[in-house]
Parts: structure tokens; C-alpha cells; sequence
């Protein structure tokens, strides 16, 4: 982990000081890899469909929900207005020298230690040229270039390696689009697999497993250093429809123990930390009087699945990072307590968890009250950084780490794709000036509040790369906009990273 930690700095830094002294930008090269070889097969889920999200029309895929503010069976969007004039067609080992650790450049020899307080951790750095014609020493961390840069400077400040900043990847974009692949390699160190790594994708039939394409997306990370975030083993959701009809407790258990094991056991080493359980609280009174969604673990093994699939993952595989992930534990209100109750009784118990997941599908449009729908008086505070902090405190308090696992920021439209009007503007209309201020403030204060809470707080994942390819087709939520370039709150981001005040356009 030490290593991993200490590679990913020295290649963070080898970027800064190649951006500073006039190194090509990795931004504007086609990053090609043998991991997206044209000749890997398509996920059998999509391949009728081809509509991206990862589960397709498949009749043995069920996406079913008890419906929700975050019932996730919303589609991505189809619609790219991807930028081709900024790329040009370079071989990826170009790109790819740049980073590489076993680089000879002498700039690259010594990269910073992290600042734990024992040392200053800063040393002299790169050089540029300043406005007289003279030169200027310019530490990497006085202007981080890039999200993953910005991220990584947190630990400079802070000892420790820093945020890890990652988005979440549809192996079939990133197969079909090279500006996308470029933003993604450019501005990320960590990956999530969107849906590839989900329990219906990898054993669409009992028995038949299909890593093919979630392989894919890690070969591509390793290539690129990137942190994998696998997601996720035990979901009611996107599971194959087999499951529903498993009749026999001792059935059930055997097939979560062999999907969690075969999972973990394939991604040994590769796979860093794990959303072992998703979304097991409902929002509201769900499985026998409690908040416990009403699924087929909740029926046959009752609420102690939970503890189990954290055990069969931590007995699979002890060094993976093992979280429980959610929506709405950021909140204040009944939803966000049932889930620490859950977290918490898990850590008393000593079952093994390290961390909880925070999805951050933040709503913050304007409609959201106005319409008086049903979500709005379950959540009045539509958003809300400061629930968020204390939340992230009660479970610190409790020895556990937080990651934001699935992060946007809606600002127009409060419905999911298969919820919205036909005439709900699409996402591919461009964010106006309000809209983009909103947003922009929304994800300062949420990465202000994660970067304040670090090393609690340690990752942040985007739900997404750019706005035509999040899973909101009709609200344009992610930092960067439909022609790949940052939006307002890409520049708020990179202040919140770097601890600095942000000053949003008028
Ligand atoms: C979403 C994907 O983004 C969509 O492509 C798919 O159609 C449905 O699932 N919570 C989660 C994620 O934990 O797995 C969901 O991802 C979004 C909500």
C-alpha cells in the first residue's frame, strides 16, 4: 500500500513538473491501451441494446427497484456532442512515457515526500520562466494542473497520499471515445466500474460468470495507475433475476458466499476497496417494520445478510478495504440514522468494515420543493454540507473512513431519466449561468467539507466523466460539459481541493 502510495506521488509529480517545463499535456493524445483491444467481446447485456448503461434489455437482468429518490434504474445518456477537434491520434506509450516512473528525466529523480510534519516534504521544484525573462521556483502544489494533481496535493499539505479523484466508467464509452478516454486518463486516478462489476453483469446466469469487460476497465486502470474502486457485490438491484428465485435460506447464503468469494478471488490484488453492500436501507418502512429494503436476502436471511456478506468478503480476501455504501447517509433525517444504527451495530459487533460510502447524487434544483413532490418532504434540506460533515464525524468517531463514492450535482432537473417529462430540457443544453453558479457552490462546499474531514475523507468519485455520459440525461451534473471542457465547478472543485476560496463568475 506504502508503495502503491509512493508511485502514484512520484507520478503525479512527474506530471507537474513536465506540465511546468513544457512537457506535452497528456490532454492532447489519443490514449490507446491493449486493455481496450477492439477484439474484447460486448457485455452480453448490452449487446442488443447498445445503450450504454450496462443493463440493457436483457429479460434475465433484473433492475427492478421499490422505486426511490435513487431507485438507480435510470439509463445513461446516449447523446455525445464529444469535441473530436481536441484530440490527435498519438500512440498511447507516448502519452504513457511521460508518467512512467522508470523515466530518466533527472527533473524526475526526486519526488516529495508527503508532509507528515517530520519534514518539510517540499523541496525545490520545477522551474518557470517568469515575466522579466528570469525563472521562477514553482512547487507542483502551487498549481496543481489537474483534479488527480489537486487531489494528491492534499496529502503534501496534510501528510498521507492525498484524495484520490475518480470517475465512474462505461467500458463501452471508453472503448468508443477517445476525448473520453483522455479526460478520464488526464483528470482521474481512481476508476469504478459503472455497471460492469455488478452481481447481474458478472453472473447474468447462475454459474456463468462474465469478467470479460470489467477485466477490461482494470487492465486499463492498472495501465494508468489508476485506484479501482470495485461496485458492487450484494445489491437488490442490477442482480440477475435467478436470484429472486432462490426459495432456501441455506441456498441463499451459499450463492452470496460464492459470488462475493469468486468476485474478491478474481480480483485479488487488483481490486483495492469494495463496496461489499449497496443501498440495503430503504426511505422509509420497507421489510418487517424496519427500514431494511425488502429483497430476497432481507426475506431469507434476514438483516443479518449484511454482517454475513461483510464477513464472506473480509474471510475472501482480508486486505481489500471492505465499505457499505449508500444514498441520503449524508442527510440529516431518519434515512441517515437508520444506516449509521446499521454501520454502527456491524462495528460493535466486530464485523469486518472499514469504511462507508457516501453516493452524493446531490439535488439541488430549484423544483425540487416548489413541485412539493414526494421526495421533497422526506428531504426538505435538498442539500446540505453541513449534515454532511457530521455524519462523516459520528462514523470517524466510530474509527471509519468516508469515501464520496458517486458524485453529481443536479441543479435543474430532480428526476431520473425514466421519471422525467418528454419535454424535460436534456442535459446536452448547456448549463446556464445560474445553474453552473449553483452548481459550482454545491461541490465546493461538499469537497471543502471532504478535504476539511480528510484523511477520513480519502476519495472522491464522480458518477461519471463528462455530462453527455452521466446516468441524468436530462440534468447536466458533472464538472465537465458536453464538449469534455470544465465547467464552473471544475474550477470549484480544484479550489476546495486546494483549501483556497472559490469566486464564482457573476
Ligand atoms: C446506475 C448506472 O449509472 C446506470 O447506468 C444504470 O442503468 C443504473 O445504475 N446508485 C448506485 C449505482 O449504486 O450503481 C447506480 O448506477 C446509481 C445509483
Amino acid at each position: 500500500m506504502v508503495l502503491m502510495a509512493d508511485r502514484w506521488l512520484r507520478s503525479v509529480w512527474i506530471v507537474a513538473l513536465c506540465t511546468a517545463s513544457g512537457c506535452a499535456s497528456a490532454g492532447g493524445n489519443d490514449v490507446t491501451t491493449d486493455a481496450l483491444d477492439d477484439t474484447t467481446a460486448a457485455p452480453p447485456e448490452t449487446s442488443s441494446t447498445s445503450n450504454g448503461d450496462g443493463t440493457g434489455s436483457d429479460p434475465e437482468m433484473s433492475t427492478s427497484s421499490s422505486g426511490g429518490e435513487d431507485d438507480s434504474t435510470g439509463a445513461a445518456s446516449t447523446g455525445s456532442t464529444s469535441d473530436a477537434s481536441s484530440s490527435s491520434e498519438t500512440d498511447a506509450s507516448d502519452t504513457l512515457a511521460s508518467t512512467d516512473e522508470s523515466s530518466s528525466d533527472a527533473t524526475t529523480s526526486a519526488p516529495p515526500e508527503p508532509d507528515d510534519g517530520s519534514s518539510s516534504g517540499v523541496g525545490s521544484t520545477g522551474a518557470e520562466e517568469d515575466s522579466e525573462g528570469g525563472t521562477t521556483e514553482v512547487h507542483p502544489c502551487d498549481r496543481p494542473r489537474t483534479l488527480k494533481e489537486a487531489g494528491a496535493c492534499v496529502g503534501f499539505r496534510k501528510g498521507g497520499s492525498g484524495v484520490r479523484i475518480g470517475a465512474a466508467v462505461a467500458h463501452h464509452w471508453l472503448v468508443a471515445d477517445s476525448a473520453y478516454r483522455e479526460l478520464l486518463v488526464r483528470e482521474f486516478d481512481s476508476l469504478t466500474a459503472e455497471n460492469e462489476m455488478k452481481w447481474g453483469p458478472l453472473q447474468p446466469e447462475r454459474g456463468s460468470w462474465y469478467f470479460d469487460t470489467a477485466d477490461a476497465l482494470v487492465d486499463f486502470a492498472e495501465e494508468q495507475d489508476m485506484m479501482i474502486r470495485g461496485h458492487t457485490l450484494v445489491w437488490y438491484s442490477q442482480k440477475p433475476n435467478w436470484v429472486d428465485d432462490i426459495q432456501n435460506v441455506e441456498e441463499f447464503r451459499d450463492v452470496m458466499r460464492d459470488h462475493v468469494e469468486t468476485t474478491l478471488d478474481h480480483y485479488r490484488g487488483r481490486v483495492h476497496r469494495w463496496d461489499v453492500v449497496n443501498e440495503a436501507m430503504a426511505d422509509g418502512i420497507d421489510w418487517n417494520g424496519t427500514y431494511l429494503r425488502d429483497w430476497r436476502a432481507t426475506q431469507l436471511l434476514g438483516a443479518d445478510y449484511i454482517a454475513e456478506a461483510f464477513q464472506m468478503a473480509h474471510d475472501a480476501d482480508p486486505d481489500v478495504e471492505l465499505y457499505y455504501n449508500d444514498y441520503n447517509n449524508d442527510m440529516a433525517g431518519a434515512k441517515a440514522d437508520q444506516v449509521y444504527a446499521l454501520v454502527a451495530d456491524l462495528v460493535e459487533r466486530g464485523i469486518p468494515i472499514d469504511g462507508v460510502g457516501f453516493q452524493l447524487h446531490v439535488n439541488a434544483t430549484p423544483t425540487q420543493i416548489a413541485q412539493g413532490g414526494m421526495w421533497a418532504s422526506l428531504y426538505p434540506n435538498y442539500y446540505n454540507s453541513g449534515a454532511f460533515a457530521d455524519n462523516i464525524d459520528r462514523y470517524a468517531a466510530l474509527g471509519l473512513k468516508v469515501n464520496i463514492t458517486e458524485f453529481d450535482v443536479r441543479v435543474r432537473s430532480p428526476f431520473h431519466e425514466n421519471e422525467a417529462p418528454p419535454d424535460a430540457p436534456r442535459s446536452s443544453e448547456p448549463i446556464t449561468a445560474a445553474e453552473a453558479r449553483l452548481q459550482a457552490k454545491v461541490y465546493y462546499e461538499y469537497v471543502s467539507t471532504c478535504v476539511e474531514k480528510y484523511p477520513t475523507c480519502d476519495a472522491i468519485t464522480f458518477w461519471g466523466v463528462a455530462d453527455p455520459y452521466s446516468w441524468y440525461a436530462t440534468d447536466p451534473v458533472l464538472p465537465f460539459d458536453g464538449n469534455y471542457l470544465p465547467k464552473p465547478a471544475y474550477d470549484a472543485i480544484m479550489a476546495a481541493l486546494q483549501g483556497v476560496p472559490y469566486v464564482a463568475p457573476q
